[in-house]
């Protein structure tokens, strides 16, 4: 994700700042840059490495403020790279998070004059905050004016050309924390940059502001109340802040889940209506209206997410739906009639399996769409129309919290080409409420994961493991098998639960355990059959079931609880146990878990 560094005292700032930027690097980006109200801006893509070469090596000033950028809105390209300006140079700001208005705030904008250069939705908040300026009292009061009229999400870093020295710094969503030093301020989107400097900070909270300065900092809340804060003291090791205190980035992405959950849906449900609105397919409306086949092709985890697209989608909106995994389709002569719409699931967007998939259903004449989380990636760029996850960069090998985000984005999907179809309105309502409810399940399943910890290691030397689900769950099945694979070495095979006395049932002995996706749900009764037949011979059994059925926790060896939810949700819950379990057992194996062995985080070669 983006990340923010400012600096005000009585040091240089271009070292400080390009320090800090190093030290965001971990977060991931695609460009950066830096202001010092004296020197300039300079920006550049790619990685500090190329800022450092582009900075003149007088670029004198005693405060200023970087970004590292990950693209959300536009391209990884210079014009997009922060620090962003109004037209006339006046006021600049780094800007993480999303504003879910900036086309309305845009237009607005553009009618009083204003022209832009960038496609982001953070050069926006530059111009309204110097269109403000024209008639408030000071910078602070035209912040606080623009900052009523946003919706969504920032954690901004604010500079007046004319005001050197004074930085304004406001957080709502996106986290904020001011370095409190001897005759120095720092303001930063984590501690990790301003650690080596000061260890007294200030967390923003959301809905306030800050004015720092070399020697002072005031907090007020938007409402104009002053708000008294002591720094406190922070024990973090460098290393240990790099991936937010977590001992792998896969444990910190699991852990995100819940924010990534609230990103991918920001702005994009009206709550009133039951309805999902997602701005990346508005130019294909009236063909998805019209559509009549939808292929889904990805490769991996998003292959799987996939597969649960498809309940998803037929059920909710009625429309045919094949998943194919990628590699397969674009070699397979495949039919696209009048109507076929071809969905390319990838977090990367550089899949080459996938992009090509996608390439083949084009050059048929397909209509294609894209569920991606790089932006500006391949298959964003040549995709007729698609959605972005948002759900940040996924550094761990095996993908976790940008599944979870997949299969948000086909719920929305579904929920979308639903309501255009037959899906009633109180249907509608009903899986906006269950969306909305998902990020506190998580953090419920979250808060209980210590069962998993404590009884992973008592599988760790198990050699093959069989993951059985039905229905919607029949991918978590896959999904699960997959993330125990992937990180710990360990034989494991997703089946359907029906499928068992047709092979499988004849592997089962005391030796080779069965995880079981056996939430409440309409084919309940039939996995608890299943998990009967494993127990009937000796086949160990780790269920995860709803909260408080007792029934199915006395006839598996080893249950956990998820919440209820939606019956075509209940994956995105159901997959958070499994993604711990392979993590546990991974670690209990001591292996190399963000980084497993043959295995690469983006596949394009094929
Ligand atoms: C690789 C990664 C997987 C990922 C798959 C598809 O195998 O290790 O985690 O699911 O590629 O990647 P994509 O970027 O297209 O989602």
């Amino acid at each position: 994700m983006c990340g923010i560094i400012a600096y005000t005292g009585k040091r240089q700032a271009k070292e400080l700042l390009l320090d800090g930027l190093r030290a965001l690097e971990y977060r991931g980006y695609d460009s950066a840059g830096l202001y010092i109200p004296e020197s300039g801006m300079v920006k550049a893509v790619g990685p500090v490495a190329s800022l450092v070469a582009a900075v003149p090596h007088e670029f004198l000033g005693t405060s200023g403020i970087a970004h590292t950028r990950w693209a959300t809105h536009g391209a990884p390209k210079e014009a997009n790279a922060h620090p962003h300006t109004d037209d006339l140079k006046k006021v600049v700001i780094v800007h993480n998070g999303i504003i879910e208005n900036y086309k309305e705030l845009k237009e607005m904008l553009a009618h009083k004059g204003h022209t832009f250069v960038s496609e982001t939705d953070s050069e926006i908040v530059a111009n309204l905050i110097a269109e403000k300026r024209k008639t408030a009292k000071s910078l602070v009061d035209a912040v606080t004016e623009s900052l009523k009229e946003l919706r969504g999400t920032y954690g901004l870093a604010i500079m007046a050309a004319d005001e050197p020295g004074t930085i304004i710094a406001a957080r709502m969503g996106s986290p904020l924390v001011l370095g409190i030093g001897e005759s120095e301020n720092f303001i930063a989107s984590d501690p990790t940059p301003i650690m080596r400097h000061t260890k007294n900070v200030i967390y923003l909270n959301d809905g306030e502001i800050a004015i720092v300065t070399g020697t002072s900092y005031d907090i007020f809340t938007l409402a104009g109340a002053s708000v008294a804060r002591v720094p406190e003291a922070i024990d973090w090791t460098v290393e240990a802040a790099e991936k937010g205190g977590y001992e792998h980035y896969m444990e910190k992405e699991m852990m995100e889940i819940p924010e990534v959950i609230e990103n991918t849906m920001l702005g994009r449900v009206i709550l009133e209506e039951g309805r999902a609105k997602l701005g990346g397919l508005i130019d294909v409306a009236e063909k998805l209206k019209s559509a009549k086949r939808i292929i889904i092709v990805g490769c991996g985890t998003a292959y799987y997410a996939g597969l649960v697209g498809e309940y998803l989608i037929e059920s909710l909106a009625r429309v045919p739906v094949e998943v194919e995994l990628a590699s397969e389709f674009r070699y397979r002569n495949p039919v696209i009639e009048e109507g076929t719409i071809v969905l390319a699931v990838s977090q990367s967007g550089e899949t080459i399996d996938t992009l090509e998939a996608m390439r083949e259903g084009k050059r048929r004449g397909a209509l294609t769409l894209g569920i991606v989380n790089v932006v500006g990636s391949t298959i964003a760029r040549e995709s007729d129309a698609g959605v972005y996850n948002h759900a940040g960069p996924e550094i761990g090998v095996a993908s976790t919290k940008a599944f979870v985000s997949q299969l948000v984005v086909l719920a929305l999907f579904a929920l979308h080409l639903g309501r255009e179809r037959e899906m009633s309105e109180e249907d509608g309502h009903a899986f906006v409420k269950a969306l909305t409810e998902l990020p506190n399940h998580v953090r419920t399943i979250q808060s209980t994961r210590g069962l998993i910890e404590k009884i992973a290691p008592t599988y760790a030397t198990t050699r093959d493991f069989l993951y059985i689900g039905r229905k919607q769950n029949y991918p978590t099945a896959l999904e699960g098998a997959l993330k125990l694979k992937e990180i710990s070495y360990v034989h494991a095979e997703g089946y359907s639960a029906g499928e068992m006395k047709h092979g499988p049932l004849a592997m089962i002995d005391k030796d080779f355990p069965t995880v079981a996706i056996a939430p409440q749900d309409s084919v309940y009764e039939k996995m608890v059959s299943n998990i009967e037949e494993i127990k009937a011979r000796s086949g160990r059994v780790f269920a995860i079931l709803t909260e408080g059925d007792v029934y199915g926790a006395e006839r598996a060896d080893d249950a956990f609880f998820i919440p209820k939810t939606h019956e075509y949700l209940s994956p995105i819950l159901a997959v958070i146990p499994l993604q711990f379990f392979a993590y546990y057992i991974s670690l209990a194996k001591g292996l190399p878990i963000d980084k497993p062995r043959n295995l690469a985080k983006s596949v394009t070669v094929e």
